[in-house]
């Protein structure tokens, strides 16, 4: 038995990284998963992997028709929508002002506008079936830890984050209201090993604070007092948690996976 038996869900930037960590443990818990993603060829192959309970369809989160043919896509491949988890993201950063405002809004469009546009498109197919489940639907925001406190020149991505941390709040709220069985969390990453540490890996090593990318990491690690950069698999274990029924009083939460680093 699985924590996520008959369940179907909805993965955004699934290709690689923390997405398709969470799309494993989803497909591990025995949920069936649409992976979807803006690299089309890396997220097919990703879905490949993962064998016949997995698909994968494009999916550019700013784009709201994406977004609807990516709902009919995974109603056609699996019947339905139980767990959506806006996870695409992108993490530029650099000084204030020397930032454009197409800069800003790359940032704002993928990594604020792609959740909301999860939850407008996604939320109506997963309250279509969520009287099946004790715990209801879930949908499950990928913050950071950056959407509780500041993080130097990352003025957009904690701009974003923080937004996406009440955006999930008020969504939880409006769903308890209206009687919706649709819980709505977020999830708040410590620095885990992706690709979207590698620019602020590589500056490290270009200012001369480390030798290499294993002295970068050990570096970066030591920011969180457990004494190291997150995995993957710890963040898509707390996902599989708010995913399941395990979590059915659990709304409009912050799960902190982040080695301790908010708790200084
Ligand atoms: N790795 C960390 O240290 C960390 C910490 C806190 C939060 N996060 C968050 O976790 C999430 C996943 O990031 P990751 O660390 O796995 O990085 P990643 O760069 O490995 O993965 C991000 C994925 O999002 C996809 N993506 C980018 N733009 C997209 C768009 N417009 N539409 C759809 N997909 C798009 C990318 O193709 C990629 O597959 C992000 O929201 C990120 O902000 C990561």
């Amino acid at each position: 038995m699985g924590l996520l038996d008959g369940k179907v869900a909805l993965v955004s930037g699934a290709a690689q990284g923390i997405g398709a960590a969470i799309a494993k443990a989803f497909i591990d818990e025995g949920a069936e998963v649409l992976l979807t993603d803006v690299q089309v060829d890396k997220g097919a192959l990703t879905a490949r992997d993962l064998g016949n309970k997995a698909a994968f369809q494009k999916l550019d989160v700013t784009d709201e028709d994406d977004w609807v043919a990516a709902i009919a896509a995974v109603k056609g491949h699996f019947g339905g929508l139980d767990i959506l988890v806006n996870n695409a993201g992108i993490g530029e950063g650099g000084r204030l002002e020397e930032t454009t405002l197409t800069d800003w809004h790359r940032t704002t469009g993928i990594n604020l506008d792609g959740v909301f546009l999860g939850l407008k498109h996604g939320g109506p197919a997963i309250r279509e079936r969520s009287d099946k489940w004790p715990g209801g639907g879930s949908i499950i925001n990928i913050s950071s830890v950056a959407g509780i406190v500041g993080l130097a020149m990352a003025h957009a991505y904690c701009a974003t984050k923080g937004a996406v941390r009440l955006l999930t709040k008020s969504a939880a709220l409006e769903y308890a209201q209206h009687g919706d069985k649709i819980r709505v969390n977020s999830i708040h990453p410590g620095f885990t090993e992706t690709a979207i540490i590698e620019p602020i890996l590589a500056q490290l090593a270009e200012n001369g604070l480390a030798k290499n990318d294993a002295e970068a990491k050990a570096l970066m690690g030591m920011m969180h007092p457990i004494g190291r950069l997150g995995k993957v698999e710890e963040i898509a274990a707390g996902a599989v948690f708010l995913a399941s029924d395990e979590a059915s009083f659990m709304t409009g939460s912050e799960l902190v996976l982040d080695g301790g680093l908010t708790s200084r």
